[in-house]
């Protein structure tokens, strides 16, 4: 079974107002222009002859003694933005992966909030110093990480400290995503997931519920039972509760959690993109992950989180092309394809999410592989039904560095690709617009809820490491729901705009 420790959980973060003598490699954020920290040991014609300015992606290493010193790069000073930051932090622990105790003093970050910059440092350096180990023997490529130190003026040590912790559960929450989506299938099925899950629900003050085969075919989940049909690995549906007294506002948040992807009757071909398919949970290893961060987080929203996790395969009881299946709310869906699965799982969670009558549905899924055709591996497709809410997704977006982009829900004009002769729909559209119309198809689940729909097909993998992404499982959209939970308001009314 999975195995809980990893790097990024065990690193000890604490912020002091001198660099600790332990610290073998320290960073100092240097500017395009204005001082530069004397304990660099070099000044700026001394940096300059060695072409560093002080830009953005800029790092200049300079020996001394056992240790080693980094001049990071934060661009201008009277701009320097949060993501900047965090992207030169995650720079500056990868480029000191060698040394156990890192340092990072962040003097010249002088005007940026010191909670916010305490928390973009932290999050960037835990997450730049990420690594999966896997299964690999030789645990050398392992991080070395232990302690991470924050250096900072006394009057702003209390405000980069705050910070700080905040950006320590936010990476632990990303690094978990990561470990569960990088984990091979057989390691982690169904069942696996949700025992995982009441473990960091125990841990992290969630309320949570595991339904297993029966009780989902006792609540008519059909699209849970039709795509976990051909699997000898039962099914689980795990619902999580963070709820906190006099609650701002309700946020539900849907996984997609396909343990395992072969496509089904409609098998794959053997190609990398079907070797990835045992990331095509990484929408459930996000919402269990952003969870898991709330309550240290003091979010102020009641969420409520729906693991939708099952393997979709072939075999002799699999799903057939032209079956029919009934939902949880009562809609049948004929199959056209039964690698057009998620939805089919997503719908069941969709419909539970709105018996509960929520403010807001978010669903994140690695739905389509026309979404990573449409935006390439860096942008997840955003659409929705109800513009305030959309743009609540898009604010988180831009606030943790997750880009996404907003596609219309186009149901007037596309919604007739859905038709089917036999049944309420059927589950593809045509060969065109295949994000949109899965979209579509899952509005069909999700009543009056204001909702909005990830589909994070793209950026779910990394082919190399960058910033704070590490090459596997990029733990995509963990950091967007935890900003988007503690920042969510129930949405003004108003449709989402469309072509
Ligand atoms: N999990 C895949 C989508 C996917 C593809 C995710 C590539 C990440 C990378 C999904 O279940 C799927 O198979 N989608 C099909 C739908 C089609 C049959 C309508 C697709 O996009 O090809
Ligand atoms: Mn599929
Ligand atoms: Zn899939």
């Amino acid at each position: 079974m999975f195995d809980a420790s990893q790097s990024v959980a065990n690193v000890n973060v604490t912020a002091t107002k001198s660099v600790p003598k332990g610290a073998t490699a320290v960073a100092y954020a240097v500017a395009t222009k204005g001082t530069v920290a004397r304990q660099l040991g070099v000044n700026r014609a001394g940096l300059a002859a060695n072409n560093f300015d002080g830009k953005v992606g800029q790092m200049l290493a300079v020996p001394n003694g056992e240790g080693v010193a980094y001049a990071v790069g934060v661009g201008d000073p009277d701009s320097i933005d949060l993501a900047a930051v965090r992207t030169a932090a995650a720079n500056f622990a990868r480029a000191a992966s060698k040394h156990a105790h890192l340092a990072i003093n962040l003097a010249d970050l002088g005007h940026l909030d010191a909670k916010a910059a305490g928390h973009a440092v932290a999050e960037g350096a835990l997450l730049g110093s990420y690594r999966y180990v896997g299964l690999k023997n030789d645990e050398s490529g392992g991080a070395k990480l232990t302690d991470l130190t924050l250096v900072a003026a006394d009057k702003r040590s209390k405000g980069v400290r705050q910070g700080a912790d905040d950006g320590v559960v936010v990476a632990r929450a990303a690094a978990l995503a990561r470990e569960l989506a990088n984990t091979p299938p057989t390691y982690l099925n169904a069942k696996d997931i949700a025992l995982k899950a009441v473990e960091i629900a125990a841990a992290t003050g969630l309320d949570v519920e595991v339904f297993n085969k029966d009780q989902l075919t006792q609540m008519g989940c059909g699209g849970m039972i039709g795509v976990n049909q051909g699997s000898t690995e039962p099914p689980r549906m795990v619902k999580l509760s963070y709820s906190p007294r006099n609650p701002t506002g309700h946020l539900a948040m849907v996984g997609k959690g396909v343990m395992y992807d072969s496509g089904g009757i409609s098998l794959k071909p053997s190609n990398p993109d079907h070797i990835a398919m045992k990331m095509d949970m990484s929408g459930a290893a996000a919402v269990l992950s952003a969870m898991s961060a709330l309550k240290a987080l003091k979010c102020k929203a009641k969420v409520t989180a729906w693991l939708m996790c099952t393997d979709n395969m072939p075999s002799g009881s699999a799903l057939k092309l032209g079956d029919v299946l009934t939902m949880r709310n009562g809609k049948t869906v004929e199959i056209h394809n039964t690698d057009a699965e998620g939805r089919l799982v997503l719908a069941d969670g969709l419909s539970l999410a709105v018996e509960d009558k929520p403010d807001g549905i978010v669903d994140i899924a690695t739905l389509t592989g026309s979404a990573l055709r449409a935006l390439g591996t860096e942008i997840a497709c955003l659409l929705g039904t109800n513009q305030d809410f959309v743009d609540q997704v898009k604010n988180s977006s831009a606030e943790v560095d997750e880009p996404v982009w907003q596609l219309p829900m186009e149901t007037r004009r596309y919604r007739k690709l859905l038709d089917s002769a036999v049944a309420d729909m059927r589950n593809i559209g045509g060969p065109y617009a295949a994000t949109i119309t899965a979209s579509i198809f899952l509005t069909e689940f999700t009543g009056d809820v204001p909702y909005a729909h990830l589909d994070i097909a793209g950026p779910m993998e990394n082919q190399a490491d960058s910033g704070v992404q590490a090459k596997g499982a990029s733990g995509f959209g963990t950091r967007l729901l935890i900003d988007l939970a503690c920042n969510f308001t129930p949405p003004a009314e108003g449709a989402a705009h469309t072509a």
